[in-house]
């Protein structure tokens, strides 16, 4: 019987509508808004919310983008990218991860974002489980949501790293149900990074145990101070079998809106999920995957530079943060992420990660995300991917904003 439709909702996926919003979205929506407001009246909002370099593509890569069009490079190429990236990337695998691979094992897609997506695809049953630590990016656990399956959330331990002892107790209870665990280092929201020590032994669990081990290095370049970043499946030919590595030139080149990540992994692996880059996204953008092989073959002194001033709002940021009464905070030892623990300000009309970040913002004009998103309500994200000025202006508020909560 033909209907008058009205209720669109009724009539799309519960896949679909069981997804959340990316709460970094919503908050650039409402972030755009005030903003615009505050402009007629000669102010702003700091903007400490969305994760994205300031800095500008560098000339090299943009020229590289420019002569590819020029040269009509500009039609499908193979949908998980051209011989010439895939063998950049090899290299660099080679050159900075100390991982040795072929073409046959390198998938180049649309982003770190939608090759995450579709490793999720590839491994993922209905009610299928993925582990995913505490404090989390926000997508993981929705592109699991988005196959069907479970995200099982790890606790974390006082460095914001996997809770070893939760980890075994959630692969005894759910077994051979769960596929894969993601391991994000250096992490948002944390800038925590993992040692040598601790990736041995996650993942000789997940060896042990069959599970795979996603691991998202798409900020391993922004590493400060002694910490130095290892790939896991660097580990030793088991590891490397279980694992695969994800990157993306997004965050490394100032990339974001090119739309280049890719995967290192088992050649049956790449070779089974081309299928769903044939099926459904097709290569990603090739004159941005031109401007990608200058970006890893080119020269990687703006990248050095770029590492160079995070550290600095790095330590800056958190000397600030961490002379606020109030605020616990670890030190971030990578990406461009400060995660401090707030809730001691939740009292009266604050009493989450969510109130304190919409007062923060309608009383201070100072964008951060709320912890809540990432899976723990204690904490609110800072990104200091914006310039120094504005970071210094964004802690005073911020510092002012604490003060008057506790006075
Ligand atoms: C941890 C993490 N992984 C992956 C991505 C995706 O990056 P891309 O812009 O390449 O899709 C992001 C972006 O914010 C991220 O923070």
């Amino acid at each position: 019987m033909k209907e008058n439709i009205t209720d669109m909702k009724k009539y799309l996926s519960e896949r679909v509508l069981k997804l959340e919003e990316s709460p970094t979205f919503a908050l650039e929506k409402k972030v755009d808004m005030l903003d615009g407001q505050l402009k007629a009246k000669g102010d702003y909002v700091v903007r400490f919310g969305i994760g994205q370099p300031d800095f500008n593509t560098p000339d090299n890569i943009k020229v590289a983008a420019k002569t590819a069009i020029d040269e009509n490079k500009t039609k499908y190429t193979a949908s998980t990218g051209i011989k010439e990236l895939k063998q950049a990337i090899v290299d660099k695998l080679a050159r900075d991860n100390n991982l040795d691979y072929g073409l046959e094992n390198i998938f180049v897609g649309n982003g770190g974002k939608q090759v995450l997506d579709a490793i999720i695809r590839a491994f993922v049953n209905t009610r299928d489980a993925v582990l995913v630590p505490k404090p989390y990016w926000v997508s993981y656990t929705q592109q699991v949501v988005l196959s069907e399956g479970i995200p099982l959330e790890v606790d974390f331990n006082d460095f914001l790293k996997i809770d070893v002892e939760h980890l075994k107790s959630l692969i005894k209870q759910h077994g051979s149900r769960i596929k894969c665990l993601i391991l994000n280092s250096p992490g948002n929201p944390t800038g925590a990074v993992y040692n040598l020590k601790e990736l041995k032994e996650i993942a000789s669990i997940c060896v042990d145990n069959n599970i795979f081990i996603i691991s998202d290095e798409v900020y391993e370049i922004f590493i400060f101070g002694n910490a130095a970043h290892i790939s896991a499946a660097s580990l030793g030919d088991e590891v490397k079998n279980i694992t695969l590595t994800v990157n993306a030139v997004s965050k490394t080149y100032a990339m974001t809106g090119w739309r280049i990540g890719y995967i290192a992994a088992h050649k049956d692996i790449i070779s089974q999920m081309t299928k769903i880059q044939d099926q459904s996204a097709s290569n990603p953008c090739t004159p941005a995957q031109w401007a990608a092989v200058e970006a890893l073959n080119g020269d990687q002194q703006s990248v050095e530079l770029m590492r160079l001033e995070y550290e600095k709002r790095r330590d800056y940021i958190y000397k600030r943060l961490t002379s606020i009464d109030g605020i616990k905070c670890s030190l971030p030892e990578g990406a461009f992420y400060v995660f401090p623990d707030v809730s001691s300000f939740y009292k009266g009309d604050i009493k989450n990660s969510f109130d304190f970040s919409s007062q923060l913002l309608e009383k201070a004009y100072v964008a951060v995300v709320p912890g809540a998103a990432f899976g723990d309500d204690s904490f609110v994200r800072i990104s200091y991917a914006t310039a120094i000025d504005k970071i210094k202006e964004g802690m005073d508020r911020f510092e002012k904003f604490c003060r008057n909560l506790s006075g």
